[in-house]
């Protein structure tokens, strides 16, 4: 029986997010500079997207860059916003292939304009496809986000357009940016980190971590397979007993 045959094809998460880390030492380890593992990181990228599509995954979301991540050194970050825009460019081919509709979270503002007007893009192309929605973590944090969120809920209740007293978990999830998708039922992170990093703190409450030792450039379908395979043997209690889950 192959790894694709053991996943249970009515208990597929409909939301898989990935922290995609590794790619520097990935290279350091082959001796080479760290961009060249973020290129080699874009094959796993197309691999993760494909692989999820054919599956039935209804949302992928990929941290890609962080708000913190502008803080490494200039050059990693020009050569990173450089090979977003190569990537983008170029892999709008497989988003039309596998009808992939892109999507993109963060502060987008931050990213230099030609990025961002590539991406912008790419959104525009594939907003019609509804087999998969990517959507890419760019300048993201969680703090970032939630800050936000504050923000736009108390200038609302400024403008009485709601009371203080309604706020709610629902209201909430609404302002933040991940509104239109689902909580990620599975959070991956490889390169054997066993961190969050800022990301969807508020989304993966009740998420199921799978940490994998496998850097992001090797990452591969089969890594994927696994993932799922592991998720589906696990029992989601939502604050609940066993015996209530079993009835
Ligand atoms: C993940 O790989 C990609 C980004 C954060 C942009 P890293 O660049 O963090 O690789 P490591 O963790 O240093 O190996
Ligand atoms: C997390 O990886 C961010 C992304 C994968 C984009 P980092 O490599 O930046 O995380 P830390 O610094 O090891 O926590
Ligand atoms: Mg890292």
């Amino acid at each position: 029986m192959s790894l694709k045959d053991k996943i249970d094809k009515d208990k597929l998460p409909q939301h898989i997010a990935i922290i995609m880390d590794g790619n520097g030492r990935w290279a350091k380890q082959k001796g080479k500079l760290r961009i060249y593992g973020h290129k080699h990181g874009v094959i796993s990228v197309r691999e993760t997207a494909e692989t999820a599509a054919e599956l039935g995954i209804k949302y992928l979301t990929l941290y890609a860059f962080s708000t913190e991540n502008w803080s490494r050194p200039r050059a990693e970050v020009n050569a990173l916003m450089k090979l977003l825009v190569q990537t983008i460019h170029k892999e709008t081919k497989t988003l039309h292939e596998n009808q992939i509709r892109l999507n993109a979270i963060g502060n987008l503002d931050a990213l230099p304009g030609v990025t961002r007007r590539e991406l912008e893009e790419a959104i525009k192309e594939t907003a019609k496809y509804d087999k998969m929605s990517m959507t890419l973590a760019l300048s993201y944090s969680s703090r970032w986000e939630i800050t936000n969120m504050v923000k736009e809920i108390a200038d609302k209740v400024n403008k009485g357009e709601i009371l203080a007293e309604n706020i709610d978990q629902e209201l909430i999830a609404q302002n933040m940016v991940t509104h239109l998708m689902p909580d990620p039922e599975l959070l991956i992170r490889t390169s054997g980190e066993y961190r969050i990093s800022n990301f969807l703190l508020w989304q993966i409450a009740y998420s199921e971590l799978y940490f994998t030792p496998v850097l992001w450039p090797d990452f591969r379908k089969e890594n994927l397979y696994e993932a799922i395979i592991d998720f589906q043997q696990r029992e989601r209690r939502f604050g609940k007993t066993t015996e209530q889950i079993k009835k």
